[in-house]
C-alpha cells in the first residue's frame, strides 16, 4: 500500500477554508490555536512512517489523552473497574450531566466527561504521584521522555471548568466518587492538556494496534483481551453523539479531543493522528474526520 501517496492526495484534497465549524473557545487558551494547522502521521505495524503538514507540531490532546487513563485503570482494577463506569454509548454530548440522574452516578462510558473523571477517581485514589505515573506511562509506550503537561491549558480549563466540577460533586452525592473534587479535577485538568504530535500520538496508539504490545520492544503494556475492550470502547464512544457516524463514514476504532486531534487504529495494520483544530457542533475535528475517511476509502481497508 503506497500511503505516502494516500496521504498526499488527502492532503491536496483538503482545505480549512472548506469547513464551517469552530476552534474550541469554552477553554480560553485553545481558542488562540492557528485554525490553519493541518497535520496526519501513519505509522504502519512494518513500521514505517508516513506523514504531511504541521505532524510534528505539539497541540492540546484533550480527549483523546482519556484512552491512557483508561489503560491505566485497567492494568490496576482489571474487571472490577466496571462496577463504577459502564460501557454503553451514552449518544448525549461529552460534557453531559443528564443520564447520571437516572443511572444512579455510574456513567454510560469512560470516554463522556463524567465516565473519565471517574477514572481519574480511581488513579489518584490508588496512585502515589497520579501525574507523574500517568507521564511515565505515555512516555514509554512513545518512547519520548519529554512529553509534558501544558500548565497554560491546565490552568486555562480549571479557570472554566465549572461543568467538569459539577460532574464530579454530583458523582459523589451519588456515591461514585471517593476522592475530594479538587485532586480528581487537578489530575484531569492536567490529563486533557497533555501536549503531543500527531507522529508521537501515532506512536503511543501503536499498543492498540499492536495487541498491548511496544512494537519497538515487544513489551506487553496491555493484555490482548484489555485491548480488545479499549478498541471496542473507542468503535462504540469514542466520539460521544458522533460515535454512529464516525463507524460509518471511517469505520476504525478511534478517539477524538476539542484540541482537534483525532487518532485511530486498524489492528495489526496502522495507527493513524490527524490534527485539524476546527471543530463541528459536536466538539469533533471537521477535517480530521474527512480526512480518515479518505484513508479508509482511498486504502480500502477498514475493520468492516
Ligand atoms: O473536559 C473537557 O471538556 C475537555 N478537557 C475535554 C473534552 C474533549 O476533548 C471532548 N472531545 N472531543
Amino acid at each position: 500500500m503506497d500511503y505516502q501517496k494516500i496521504l498526499n492526495t488527502i492532503e491536496s484534497e483538503m482545505n480549512y477554508r472548506d469547513v464551517e465549524g469552530k476552534v474550541a473557545s469554552y477553554i480560553p487558551e485553545l481558542a488562540k490555536v492557528d485554525p490553519r494547522k493541518f497535520g496526519m502521521h501513519i505509522y504502519c505495524g512494518d513500521k514505517q512512517h508516513f506523514c504531511f503538514g504541521d505532524s510534528d507540531e505539539n497541540f492540546s490532546i484533550q480527549s483523546i489523552a482519556k484512552v491512557f487513563s483508561l489503560s491505566m485503570a485497567m492494568i490496576l482494577m482489571g474487571e472490577d473497574l466496571w462496577k463504577r463506569v459502564d460501557v454503553e454509548p451514552s449518544g448525549d454530548p461529552f460534557n453531559s450531566l443528564t443520564q447520571l440522574e437516572y443511572e444512579q452516578g455510574v456513567p454510560r462510558n469512560p470516554f463522556i466527561n463524567a465516565g473519565a473523571l471517574v477514572i481519574s477517581d480511581i488513579l489518584v485514589a490508588q496512585l502515589e504521584d497520579p501525574k507523574q505515573e500517568l507521564l511515565d506511562f505515555v512516555r514509554k509506550i512513545t518512547g519520548n521522555p519529554e512529553i509534558d503537561f501544558d500548565k497554560k491549558i491546565a490552568a486555562s480549563e480549571k479557570s472554566t471548568g465549572y461543568r467538569n466540577i459539577a460532574l464530579v460533586n454530583y458523582m459523589k452525592a451519588l456515591g461514585n466518587i471517593k476522592c475530594e473534587v479538587e485532586p480528581i479535577v487537578d489530575f484531569y485538568f492536567n490529563l486533557c492538556s497533555l501536549s503531543m504530535s500527531c507522529k508521537e500520538l501515532a506512536q503511543a496508539f501503536m499498543i492498540y494496534a499492536n495487541k498491548g504490545k511496544i512494537l519497538d520492544t515487544g513489551e506487553e503494556i496491555l493484555t490482548p483481551t484489555s485491548v480488545k475492550r479499549i478498541n471496542a470502547l473507542m468503535q462504540t464512544c469514542g466520539f460521544y453523539d458522533e460515535a454512529g457516524e464516525f463507524s460509518f463514514e471511517v469505520g476504525l476504532p478511534g478517539k477524538s479531543g476539542v484540541g482537534g486531534g483525532i487518532v485511530a487504529i486498524h489492528p495489526d495494520q496502522y495507527s493513524v493522528a490527524v490534527w485539524s483544530p476546527i471543530l463541528n457542533h459536536k466538539g469533533n475535528s471537521e477535517l480530521g474526520m474527512k480526512a480518515l475517511e479518505r484513508l479508509t476509502t482511498l486504502s480500502g481497508l477498514s475493520v468492516f
